[in-house]
């Protein structure tokens, strides 16, 4: 075939060639430099969260056919996708050529907040609709597509989101179902009744030619393209490829790399250099999937994707037998269920095998296919060898020469390949996988396949050959428990055969020392067996074969071998007031349509400068030591490594500052934690400062040094304290020893421990810093507090204020952690800019973002409880310990904020001594609802206590304990405002009715009764959550041709603050009552914040900053309303009437000044005030694998008169997913010296949609005049997180009848009391508590009773 030494693909219809290509570039890079589109964000460089996705199309010109599907560009090899085309979300549509309807229904269904993730978003849903229309399916009605909605849902369960909590996005996506019921979409923007598809934005499916005509016809398959001595090669056949290799290998110290989807590198990173990259793809053998008398065989290029369709194909004139099919079957859903579409559509089955095989990776399919005992065939050099899986996965790690060609599964009917030939025998098949989220991205604690060969007669089931693999436990790779299969082989199935063969399992599944959760691991392998195995025999010990034939699956069983189901219809009540309009309508948020498109302009888009050059940060991996010396693997393309010694003279070494202190930009003398910077290696390029970061050595010396403090313990043992001013320490309630008196029961020292949690932005940390003339310095940051950027940049160059510009656009969501951790990001690259009079922007790795970040402030909480016996709590004393790390930050904050949200009930007294403790971890941080969340969560850790002691309902207790407003007074102070805006006890009553609960808790006990293996809880909790305003500037221009111009102190997030504040510009100005006003909404934009055109912009965050701009914006609206309106009169006078256009005009004419600046100061008596909200949970736990479902969650949440509905929604909606986040899912964990190892998508687990409520109904409360608030307004962003804790009291209350349950298995009186259930209460904690040998315990109960 005629070779090519070009590069040609299109991208969005643009053609590109190129003849010199670095291998090792990914698509992604390429694509962020050197083309305009910057839509594929970076958002893990993992494939872990779908922002990068693009859809990569193909033309097959044999078959004339486009073969169109995602992958993740940020492991896409650029040299893979010559011929190809590329489409990214700005290919769809855009401003001025018009948006695409997947554009503009997510903005208009509210599914982009922040915006980072919405590009990879609408290109995953692209790919689902373009796939659908080539289904064999009816013509969808106009406007619709062929998706189902299930499809629609599913289609983006790869991609990750931060900010929405996924439920619009959800609806955005199954608008386009054929089948969707429209009724059940939820808040938009297109109707506000009629929900019918001609009010969507009109659907064409032939809008988007996603492969190019030109293409078509400069496709060459085959290319050899070289770059500085390093070469892409795609052979073409196994003797192209044989020598190729063999020449390789010839050429000493040649490195040689195979390429098949090249997703391996998202888990084994990649700092290797090689020299050859080999792209096995084109090579047929390699690529086919083809029956072979009674075997199939899988190509070891054929990918996942390709696999499970080949798989799930009906084989009518097969030769495979019928259970062939049904095997296939389940192995095709197994594998829907490994990584993502955009993985599994280049992910090969031979690079996942060689993985396992070379790197041990944990891999699905190795289990599987050694359930099914196939064979692989190798080649190394001339030598084909074939091997069976288990002896390929035992051998030495494959050589890097060697190939893997193809797979085979043999045929699984009796009398074949060995199998029995005697009647009544049949096949039965499973496979399992337990992971964190069932379908979005995970790893399994465990995978198994099970096949076995039994033979029924009347009443017995005799096992006449079994297989049992296992894998991803935590040893090198999957194994078959052979000592488990002979013990069954040839035996009867009976209770007591299962009992004894579980014992065997649980040896036989055994991690490697240092594996995560091993004894889980190992619980998990017998529940797996169980249900394999038990299905097959009665509860009482007798025959069931009606269950095996063809396969076991029992009716009460056990775990789910069901298709995931993703969400049900949900409910959004709100209310909207016209009294200010625009204000208090659910207008689309400004911007969002952009972002969709993927023109929303992030700092990491800004083009670079002319010699920009990048820097990423060396951290330490000691919590105390003194650096010795900074060594790099190679200085080749580094350019400088700046230290705190490069500090210029007067500067200090800052790196971000509080009211409280400050912390150094870079470790001095000595490293204060794991994770702190000590270094910014500054490169040509971020992959080169990257490297040269990861791969730096760091010379420490701890020699003479004191241990350092690495627990809340050692530093009281210390006394290692930050201060508490006394201003922020909150105050007591009563008298603690008088309350104890009155008790009738006590509780001491009871315990909790809460762990940290991570921010989880989509968009890393990042800044660009520009040297300007006369020593100033521009800086271009994701930052929530561009002010104190600036105070700490100034400080630590030594130069006035006003020589350092910050100029923040819009964040990729913040959280917390673009406040003071924004900060350092910023002032390093500002130091390197001035160091080397060069512009230097960062881009922070998510590994690196992870380990610097800090997070949430873990904490361990003592108390004494005093309570009567009807529940009351008379008297709550809490010591609390909280782990601040190594600087003060925000911490000295926390006892304030905690107690805030803790006095949510009447405790009677209430007493607290807290302790702020200096650690030598990474400091912690602000995270939404920083204190808060842990206070609320500790209240009701204090209720379920005193339910649990005195067997009371929760809930119960819960109300006994319920503030009246005078005890809300002493409580809460002027906080408690008027006795009417305590609208709690309205709220709990009506969520009561509304989520019709006392008939849901009778069900929930129904299903209880009858059901082993699952238990639902359910769960109602109120929330109280105090927040106060802060001073807030604002400024108002109006220009020549009447379009207004605004700034504000608060920065866009994602929260909907340039929203909210067009609005309220809108209907301030339209006070001057003139024609025209009513469109001035359309005339307003909100700028980017710049910390030399508005000064004192302060922090955004508290959850305040959106109505305290409006407030600003207000004032200042008024002052031009006032210089108008007497303008507005005359003209009006002389003209009959006046139009704003016309008024602006004259305005300007008449030298009016049109520009007017404000300083919003909250009143002391109103600037703090509560928050009120409540939520429902239900839950279901699987008892076998510690899987919590949350199946219905019913929120009321109180937002006075929101300022905007759906901005509102999407704030509760995603706080509430990111609070599951904290409770049931995120581990943030450290190793011993305190260094971050959860460092990426792989271990850190946010919700996915798969993880969040099945149902979540939403009611924003109208609870109308708010004299004192921001035209009656409350505040949304924060609060609703800790309405998450129902998930865990619900999940709680489903683990108690589980431990009951397991207490009459085991034999023991009433049921198991008092437990704790940690945070996160993730698979294995659950497990746990519902007990690891719950299944032992079972089968013991029968053996026993019969
Ligand atoms: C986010 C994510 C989630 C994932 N989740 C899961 C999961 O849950 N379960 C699971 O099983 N897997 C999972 N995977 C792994 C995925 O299945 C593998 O990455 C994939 O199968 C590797 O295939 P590839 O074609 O991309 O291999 P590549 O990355 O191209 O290759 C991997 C390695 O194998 C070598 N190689 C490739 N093909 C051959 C061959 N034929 N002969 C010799 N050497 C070869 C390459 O040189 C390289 O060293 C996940 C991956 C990602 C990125
Ligand atoms: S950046 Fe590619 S998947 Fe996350
Ligand atoms: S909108 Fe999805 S991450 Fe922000």
């Amino acid at each position: 075939m005629e070779q090519d030494q070009r590069l040609v693909f299109a991208v969005n219809g643009e053609r590109f060639e190129l003849s010199s290509v670095d291998p090792s570039t990914t698509l992604l890079q390429f694509l962020r430099s050197h083309t305009r589109f910057k839509s594929v964000k970076l958002g893990c460089g993992e494939g872990g969260c779908g922002a990068c996705n693009v859809l990569l199309s193909k033309f097959d010109s044999k078959l004339k056919q486009v073969e169109d599907y995602t992958v993740s560009s940020c492991l896409t090899l650029l040299c893979s996708v010559n011929g190809c085309s590329i489409t990214t979300t700005e290919g769809l549509g855009n401003i001025n050529d018009g948006f695409h309807s997947i554009h503009q229904r997510l903005a208009g269904f509210h599914a982009s907040q922040c915006g980072f993730c919405t590009p990879g978003m609408c290109i995953s849903l692209f790919s689902a609709l373009v796939n659908s229309e080539k289904m064999h399916r009816p013509e969808p009605g106009l406007g619709f597509s062929k998706l189902t909605a299930s499809e629609a849902e599913k289609s983006i369960s790869g991609n990750l989101c931060r900010c929405t909590g996924y439920r619009p996005i959800a609806d955005a996506c199954k608008s386009f179902a054929a089948d969707v019921d429209m009724e059940d979409l939820g808040l938009n923007s297109f109707w506000k009744k009629d929900a019918k598809v001609h009010n969507l934005p009109f659907y064409d499916s032939k809008q988007i030619t996603t492969y190019p005509e030109f293409l078509k016809n400069e496709y060459k398959s085959t290319t050899v393209l070289n770059h500085q001595n390093k070469s892409w090669y795609s052979p073409v056949s196994i003797e192209e490829l044989r020598s190729l290799v063999e020449l390789s290998s010839a050429e000493n110290g040649v490195m040689v790399k195979f390429v098949a989807g090249n997703t391996g590198i998202g888990y084994y990173k990649e700092t290797d250099q090689f020299d050859k990259y080999i792209d096995l793809r084109f090579i047929p053998e390699l690529s086919t999937f083809k029956k072979a008398g009674s075997h199939v065989e899988i190509g070891a290029t054929v990918s996942i994707s390709k696999l499970i369709l080949a798989l799930k194909e009906e084989r009518i004139d097969d030769d495979l037998c019928s259970e062939c099919d049904i095997v296939f079957k389940k192995i095709a859903s197994h594998l829907e269920k490994i990584a993502s579409d955009s993985i599994r559509n280049v992910a090969s089955i031979g690079g996942n095998l060689v993985m396992a095989q070379r790197k041990n990776f944990p891999s699905d399919i190795a289990t599987v296919l050694l359930a099914v005992k196939s064979k692989v065939t190798i080649l190394t050099g001339v030598k084909r060898e074939i091997l069976t899986l288990e002896e390929f996965l035992e051998k030495p790690a494959l050589d890097s020469r060697s190939v893997l060609l193809s797979v085979f599964i043999p045929c699984l009917k009796p009398t074949k390949n060995g199998y029995s030939e005697k009647p009544n025998t049949k096949i039965i098949f499973q496979t399992y996988r337990s992971s964190p989220r069932p379908l979005g991205n995970a790893l399994p604690y465990l995978n198994a396949a099970f096949l076995a060969e039994i033979y029924l007669c009347d009443s017995s089931v005799e096992i006449n050959s079994i297989r049992l693999a296992f894998g991803s436990f935590g040893v090198k790779h999957a194994i078959s428990a052979s000592t488990v299969e002979n013990y069954l082989v040839g035996k009867t199935l009976s209770v007591d055969l299962i009992y004894e063969a579980v014992k065997l399992i649980r040896v036989a599944v055994c991690p490697e020392n240092g594996t995560s959760h091993p004894a889980y691991r190992s619980s998990l392998a017998v529940s797996f067996l169980f249900d394999f195995l038990w299905p097959l025999i009665e509860a009482d010990g007798c025959i069931n074969t009606s269950t095996c034939i063809p396969h076991g699956v029992g009716s009460r069983m056990t775990c789910d071998h069901s298709e995931p189901t993703l969400l049900s219809s949900a409910k959004q009540v709100i209310e909207s007031s016209h009294e200010h309009y625009p204000v208090g309508e659910p207008i689309v948020k400004s911007g969002a349509a952009i972002q969709a498109s993927g023109e929303a302009v992030f700092v990491d888009d800004i083009p670079s400068p002319l010699n920009c050059l990048h820097g990423a940060f060396i951290y330490s991996t000691k919590p105390l030591a003194r650096v010795k010396g900074i060594k790099l693997k190679s200085e080749k393309d580094v350019n400088s490594v700046v230290t705190f010694q490069d500090i210029p003279k007067g500067g200090d070494n800052i790196g971000a500052k509080t009211l409280f202190g400050a912390e150094p930009l870079f470790a001095d003398e000595l490293t204060q934690c794991a994770g702190q910077r000590i270094a910014f290696a500054v490169a040509d390029t971020q992959k080169n400062a990257d490297v040269a970061a990861d791969t730096a050595m760091v010379d420490y010396d701890i020699e003479d040094l004191e241990p350092p403090i690495l627990t809340v313990e050692q530093a009281v043992e210390k006394s290692s304290f930050f201060e508490i001013p006394s201003l922020v320490y909150p105050s007591q309630v009563g008298d603690f020893s008088k309350g104890m008196a009155e008790s009738d029961h006590q509780i001491h020292s009871a315990e909790i421990q809460l762990p940290s949690q991570y921010y989880f932005y989509m968009e890393t940390q990042t800044a660009l810093a520009v040297p300007d003339e006369d020593n100033c310095m521009v800086v271009y940051s994701s930052i929530q507090v561009p002010e104190y950027a600036q105070s700490v940049i100034s400080r630590c160059l030594n130069i006035p204020e006003h020589n350092v510009r910050v100029i923040t656009r819009r964040v990729g969501g913040g959280f917390g952690g673009k406040a003071l951790k924004a900060m350092p990001v910023a002032t390093a690259c500002a130091l390197a800019a001035f160091r080397l009079r060069r512009p230097v922007r960062t881009y922070v790795n998510r590994k690196t973002d992870m380990i610097m970040a800090g997070g949430r402030h873990p904490m361990k909480i003592n108390y004494t409880i005093g309570f009567k016996s009807n529940g009351k709590i008379t008297a709550l004393h809490l010591d609390i310990l909280i782990n601040a790390g190594m600087s003060a930050d925000v911490s000295p904050m926390l006892p304030w904020n905690m107690s805030c949200a803790l006095k949510k009930y009447n405790f009677g007294a209430l007493s607290f001594d807290f302790k702020v403790c200096k650690t030598n971890h990474s400091s912690k941080s602000a995270m939404r609802a920083p204190g808060e969340v842990q206070g609320s969560f500790i209240a009701e850790a204090v209720i379920e206590h005193v339910a649990c002691h005195l067997s009371l309902d929760p809930g119960f207790v819960r109300e006994v304990n319920f503030h009246s407003f005078d005890s809300l007074q002493l409580f809460y102070g002027v906080g408690a405002g008027e006795p009417l805006e305590y609208t709690l006890p309205t709220i709990w009553d009506k969520l009561m009715k509304s989520s019709n609960f006392d008939h849901r808790v009778e069900k929930v006990n129904k299903f209880n009764k009858i059901n082993i293996w699952r238990k639902k809880g359910i769960s109602r909790i109120p929330i109280l959550h105090e927040v106060s305003l802060r001073p807030t500037p604002g400024k108002v221009s109006i220009l020549r041709y009447g379009s207004v111009v605004v700034e504000v102190g608060g920065i866009e997030l994602g929260q909907g603050l340039w929203t909210k504040v067009k609005q309220m510009t809108a209907y301030c100005l339209s006070a001057v009552q003139c024609d025209g006003t009513d469109g001035l909404l359309e005339k307003v934009r909100v700028i980017q914040a710049d910390t030399l055109s508005l000064v004192q912009g302060g922090f955004t965050s508290g959850s305040t900053t959106s109505e305290a701009s409006c407030e600003a914006v207000r004032l200042c609206c008024n002052v031009l309303v006032e210089r108008l309106v007497s303008l507005k009169e005359k003209l009006t006078e002389q003209m009959g009437s006046v139009n704003w256009e016309l008024l602006i005009m004259h305005a300007n004419m008449q030298s009016v000044n049109l520009s007017a600046s404000s300083f919003f100061v909250p009143e002391f008596t109103s600037m703090r005030y509560i928050n009120y909200g409540a939520a429902v949970s239900e839950v279901e736990v699987n008892l076998l694998t510690g899987e919590t479902k949350i199946l219905q969650t019913d929120i009321i949440y109180d937002c006075g008169q929101s300022l905007n509905p759906a901005v509102d929604l999407g704030q509760i909606e995603g706080a509430f997913v990111q609070g599951i986040g904290f409770f049931m899912l995120e581990e943030y964990l450290t190793n011993s010296d305190g260094l971050v190892v959860v460092d990426g998508t792989w271990t850190y687990k946010i919700p996915t949609i798969d993880t969040i409520p099945k149902q979540l109904n939403v009611q924003i409360l109208n609870s109308g005049h708010h004299k004192k608030r921001v035209l009656s307004s409350k505040a949304s962003g924060e609060p609703p997180l800790l309405l998450a804790a129902s998930v865990h009291c619900a999940t709680r209350a489903a683990i108690k009848e589980a431990r009951n349950q397991l207490c009459s298995w085991k034999g023991l009186d009433g049921s198991d009391s008092m437990f704790q259930l940690d945070v996160p209460a993730t698979m294995p904690v659950v497990k746990t508590l519902c007990g690891l040998d719950n299944v032992e315990f079972y089968l013991r109960s029968l053996l026993s009773s019969s």
